[in-house]
């Protein structure tokens, strides 16, 4: 009400062509993306640390638990705290919350500007090689999804016990290109490319392929998490019936504890089919912690990693024989499913009308074919607070080709080495700081490796199925241009 009277005396007073104004009508639900687990909250740092509004009295506290252990810090066995114990032998950081920070993305490593060498930690690379002929089987079956490098595995772990060697460091360089928009404004694009260097296990396999992944935001994950797959299937578009320029497919993945094929939907590439699966990965192949569906203590050293094979772990018969007992993995869950999407702020009457004209033009070129505006979540029983919710994550949760700028030419399932998951944008405008170090507080980090330090990059690096989508910001009058960033920094 209140805004379709704002929008109503606007019309009237601003007449200018420079300002179209919308005429759809904005659903007021979309001030609140998360729908009712979406909290009023400030800008800043904590703005995606808040739990769901919808939560009872007695969920908060398991969110608070939960919250501890996305904290905690790991320590490497044997130790007198059985109950943080278990750390590596390999690990990329000893917390969820060390990559995760603030519960918001992560950030390019090193220096834009200038080479340097690095243990990154927000962001991690993933390894693997070729498959055989028989592998390409498993990874059509969906039993596998890629071929881990042979010595050094799935991925780049840059720490190790005392007395382990961590894996490498990462050379990175950015090269930049200038862009020139209509109108005259020019943006420079930073493409990166990296080298592993310091290798602590001898030579790599001479085909590796690797893909640096920054983290993603945390908010909003259990909703996500129940989108029903026949939506997402719905929305697939492979052979391009409507013949828009865009695709989109689901990306199959291999469900551990069904043992079935499922809709893959979190992570860059969508390799994980639910957010259980997505954190006991995360245990595993970040930290280096064994639980129940990734058992083993060792998390990613393999068979040419003995010494570290043969290292102290952590499972007891406290964690039912884990490092990480199915209590601690549900805290995890509880914590994971339930971090708010903080609710749109309206800035002011005038930013309004930006933002109005921005979502117009968002829609107009072709944005939301891909950064799908809303959804419904699936009716679960088990999860009132996600069920049936109206959300607004501005994502599809499908793969689509970005083109040869954005490939990591690492295919992963079915996903080829030039698809990524559609980003979800809700939360863009909220932006904690995303990293510790204060030298690199000041750049924001977008897209899969962080190279975009603000929203105009990210979008310019478009291509593949969204070329046409990047072409049309650049063409667009400056003053459009910017309501349409308007229109994003608002959600
Ligand atoms: C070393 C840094 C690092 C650590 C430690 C880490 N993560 Fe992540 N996390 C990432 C990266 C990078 C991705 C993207 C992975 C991909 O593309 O497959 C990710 C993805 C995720 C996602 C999927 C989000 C989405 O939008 O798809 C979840 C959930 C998650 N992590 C939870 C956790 C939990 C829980 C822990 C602790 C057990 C953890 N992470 C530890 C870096 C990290
Ligand atoms: C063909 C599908 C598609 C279209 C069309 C599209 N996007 Fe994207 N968008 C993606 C994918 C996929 C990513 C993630 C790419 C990556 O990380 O390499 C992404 C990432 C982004 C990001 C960065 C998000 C983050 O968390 O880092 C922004 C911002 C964005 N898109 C905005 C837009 C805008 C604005 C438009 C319209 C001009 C648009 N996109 C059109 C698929 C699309």
């Amino acid at each position: 009400m209140f805004l379709n009277t704002l929008i109503l005396q606007a019309s009237i007073s601003f007449g200018d062509e420079n300002r179209p104004l919308s005429n759809e009508t904005l659903d007021l639900s979309a001030l609140f993306p998360g729908g009712t687990t979406s909290v009023s909250v400030k800008r800043n740092n904590n703005a995606f640390s808040h739990p769901s509004a919808a939560l009872t009295f007695e969920d908060k506290l398991d969110f608070k638990v939960g919250k501890a252990v996305f904290e905690k810090l790991w320590v490497s066995s044997p130790s007198s705290t059985t109950a943080s114990d278990g750390l590596g032998p390999l690990y990329n950081a000893r917390s969820c919350a060390r990559c995760h920070v603030n519960n918001g993305r992560g950030h390019a490593p090193g220096n834009k500007l200038e080479p340097s060498i690095i243990r990154p930690i927000s962001l991690f690379v993933r390894l693997s090689i070729p498959p055989n002929l028989q592998q390409i089987e498993s990874i059509d079956d969906g039993a596998i999804p890629f071929v881990p490098e042979p010595t050094y595995g799935a991925q780049l772990q840059g720490f190790a016990n005392p007395g382990g060697h961590a894996e490498g460091r990462l050379k990175v360089r950015y090269e930049t290109t200038m862009l020139s928009l209509n109108g005259g404004q020019v943006v420079t694009l930073y493409a990166p490319s990296y080298e592993v260097v310091a290798l602590g296990y001898g030579p790599m396999h001479p085909k590796t392929m690797i893909s640096p992944r920054v983290a993603p935001p945390m908010i909003g994950l259990g909703l996500l998490d129940n989108i029903s797959s026949q939506d997402l299937e719905a929305l697939a578009d492979p052979e391009d019936v409507d013949n828009n320029g865009i695709s989109g497919r689901t990306r199959r993945v291999l469900n551990r504890k069904t043992g079935k094929i499922e809709v893959g939907r979190f992570g860059w590439k969508g390799g994980a089919p639910n957010l259980e699966q997505q954190n006991a990965a995360a245990l595993f192949h970040d930290i280096g912690i064994g639980s129940a569906l990734f058992p083993e203590p060792w998390g990613d050293c393999t068979t040419a990693q003995q010494d570290c094979r043969a290292a102290p772990h952590g499972n007891t018969a406290r964690h039912e024989g884990l490092e990480a007992s199915k209590k601690l993995t549900q805290l995890l869950l509880d914590y994971t499913q339930h971090l708010s999407v903080p609710a749109r702020l309206e800035r002011n009457e005038s930013n309004n009308l930006d933002v109005r004209a921005g979502q117009k033009i968002f829609h107009e070129i072709g944005c939301a074919d891909c950064h799908r505006p809303s959804f419904i979540t699936r009716n679960n029983a088990d999860h009132p607070t996600l069920s049936e919710q109206t959300i607004w994550p501005y994502t599809d949760l499908l793969l689509h080709d970005m083109g040869p700028g954005l490939a990591d030419n690492r295919p992963e399932g079915n996903a080829t080495g030039r698809e990524w998951r559609t980003a979800p944008l809700w939360g863009l405008g909220f932006a904690p700081e995303q990293t510790l170090d204060k030298q690199t507080a000041q750049n924001k980090s977008y897209l899969h490796d962080g190279r975009a330090n603000n929203l105009i990059e990210a979008i310019l690096w478009h291509g593949g199925e969204a070329l046409a989508s990047a072409e049309s910001v650049k063409q667009l009058l400056p003053l459009q241009r910017q309501h349409l960033l308007d229109f994003l920094e608002s959600l």
